[in-house]
């Protein structure tokens, strides 16, 4: 096997398969036993990652030469809720994975594991756009197990001389993403008023953090290329490098609407802690890899949007 991607199941895993793919790739899609994938030409395989055992067998069968770990619990939002879940799946898992490799004889792959700018938290004044020297000073509990997840990856490549490669994703977005996230979410909405299925009125939460958003068809494809190109033991940003007000996205998808839409600060969805800028400095990625971003923010919107009106019938 080519390459075996964990987290097959959820948003990034399903592009990241789609290009592999594309790629001409032997792949195999992990997903956990709930969850239901169907990819043409690939294999598709039940794991959780909190059973070792499991990984283990999974890779003595397929001895994958590449391993993008994908598998984790995603969301800011949820991770405030449930911390001990968050915990568990992200850094429990990691070394769960890095210790099947590990003890399988004669077998060196390559692998990715899936940070997240969520790590480098309160920013020191003028700090962005961040490079990736950065003190890390996590402002909740997901930003430290990825924190944490990658740190073990360090350790891992440091010591035993492991091939892995470490990210910090920035925001990604695209069709199929769950509505926890904001531009989902916002795209969702409006679908649904246009679709007459709510009243024109938005739900929206922090307006002024800013953030650095990619089309996340762009980002699986800085994480084939730094599967084949990063450093090992390197960590790399994966982002735009621009940074956007959450009101502006709102904007751009207010001015794609066909409605006239009132727009309603909701405190729920206010977070007890809240980043107001995140900008990511990507010449390290550009440097080591030539990646390029393909998508604009109002095209990837568009595209979600239009989406959704598909599905309520209505474009
Ligand atoms: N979800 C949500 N819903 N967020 C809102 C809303 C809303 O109604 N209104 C404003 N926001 C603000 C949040 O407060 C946050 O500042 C920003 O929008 C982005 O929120 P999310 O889309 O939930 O993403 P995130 O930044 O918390 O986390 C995402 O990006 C990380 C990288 O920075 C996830 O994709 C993480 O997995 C990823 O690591």
């Amino acid at each position: 096997m080519d390459a075996l991607v964990t987290g097959a199941g959820g948003f990034v895993g399903k592009y990241l398969v789609q290009e592999l793919l594309k790629n001409g790739l032997h792949v195999g899609a992990c997903k956990l036993p709930k969850e239901h994938v169907t990819i043409q030409s690939c294999e598709v395989l039940d794991l959780d990652i909190n059973y070792q055992r499991e990984i283990k067998n999974l890779l003595e069968i397929y001895k994958p030469k590449q391993i993008y770990h994908l598998a984790g619990q995603s969301s800011v939002a949820v991770s405030w809720k449930n911390p001990e879940l968050t915990i568990d799946v992200n850094i429990k898992g990691v070394l769960h994975l890095l210790e099947a490799v590990r003890s399988i004889e004669n077998y060196y792959p390559r692998i990715l594991l899936i940070g997240s700018s969520e790590e480098y938290g309160y920013l020191r004044e003028n700090a962005c756009p961040v490079n990736e020297q950065e003190n890390l000073n996590p402002a909740n509990i997901y930003a430290v197990t990825k924190a944490c997840q990658n740190m073990i990856g360090s350790i891992y490549a440091k010591a035993y001389g492991m091939g892995i490669v470490m990210v910090r994703a920035f925001n990604h977005i695209g069709v199929g993403q769950s509505p926890d996230f904001v531009a989902s979410d916002f795209a969702l909405q409006i679908a649904e008023i246009e679709a007459g299925f709510r009243p024109p009125v938005m739900q929206v939460g922090n307006l002024n953090a800013k953030r650095d958003f990619s089309d996340v068809r762009d980002i699986v494809r800085a994480y084939i290329l730094l599967m084949q190109k990063g450093c090992a033991g390197e960590i790399y940003n994966v982002g735009s490098g621009h940074a956007v007000a959450i009101q502006e996205l709102l904007d751009i998808l207010l001015e794609l609407s066909r409605e006239s839409i009132i727009i309603e600060k909701n405190p729920a969805r206010m977070r007890p802690a809240d980043i107001a800028v995140m900008q990511a400095d990507i010449n390290k990625l550009k440097s080591d890899t030539g990646w390029q971003p393909e998508f604009s923010l109002r095209e990837t919107l568009q595209t979600m949007l239009n989406h959704n009106r598909k599905n309520f019938g209505i474009l």
